[in-house]
């Protein structure tokens, strides 16, 4: 069954903090990403926790193996649900977290970035590759390397829900309501339906919710796309 994350991706304490408490019961699960941590530090973290949400920590490491390796062993002992590392950092990174990970005896997910959903062909034509090539390759390696799952765009998804069934978990950014009046940074954009449609676990969204006057309504809206999402599940 596919859900809903919510991105916390405000610079203002206070409206973070009503943002949660006006989606109320409707969400439990947040993203903790580099803007929301920077302004609320672990409060935020602590403040989620007690209120019974889940966490998606999303910091996307991009480190050497020894960086990343401590600062997962941090995150993974705050224990957040799921936390991010881009997939490009390679096996000796990726492996080392997995074995903390396992050392700890952790249920926090570990997830793979992939290609960002800003990103379009042209941007990224030097490395003479396809994105979907590109996104396929990191995941096969990821699921080798043995992560939980990864961020992909709805372009990807189905091509990596294909191959890598549940649980390996797929989370998907770049999630607009209408996808015609969209004028903003995300480029591989798809809807809340066709996403869990095509077999995410999750989709992320930020902006088309808190930047909404009435956040709740755009919220019950997802959810019932989602609902529709997954009642036509392929
Ligand atoms: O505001 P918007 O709905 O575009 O927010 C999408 C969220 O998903 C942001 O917090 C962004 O950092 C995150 N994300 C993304 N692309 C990725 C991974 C995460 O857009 N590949």
């Amino acid at each position: 069954m596919g859900k809903l994350i919510v991105a916390l991706d405000l610079d203002d304490k206070k409206r973070i903090y009503e943002l949660i408490k006006r989606l109320g019961n409707k969400v439990d699960f947040y993203k903790v990403g580099i803007i929301s941590y920077f302004t609320c530090g672990d409060e935020l973290i602590k403040k989620l926790k007690k209120e019974g949400k889940k966490i998606f920590l999303d910091f996307k490491f991009f480190d050497i193996p020894n960086t990343v390796k401590n600062a997962s062993k941090i995150l993974i002992e705050k224990e957040v649900d799921m936390f991010t590392v881009h997939l490009m950092s390679g096996e000796q990174v990726i492996k080392s977290i997995v074995e903390v990970k396992q050392k700890l005896k952790s249920e926090t997910k570990i997830i793979g970035v992939t290609v960002l959903t800003s990103l379009v062909e042209k941007e990224i034509d030097f490395l003479n590759i396809k994105i979907d090539k590109l996104v396929e390759k990191l995941v096969n390696y990821g699921y080798k390397w043995g992560i939980d799952g990864v961020v992909c765009s709805g372009q990807e998804l189905e091509m990596i829900r294909t191959k890598y069934k549940s649980p390996f978990l797929i989370i998907v950014p770049g999630v607009r309501i209408d996808e015609k009046n969209k004028k903003d940074d995300q480029k591989r954009i798809t809807t809340p339906e066709q996403a869990i449609k095509k077999g995410a676990d999750f989709i992320v969204v930020g902006r088309p919710i808190y930047e909404n006057k009435e956040p709740e309504k755009i919220v019950e809206k997802i959810l019932s796309k989602i609902k529709n999402g997954n009642k036509n599940m392929d």
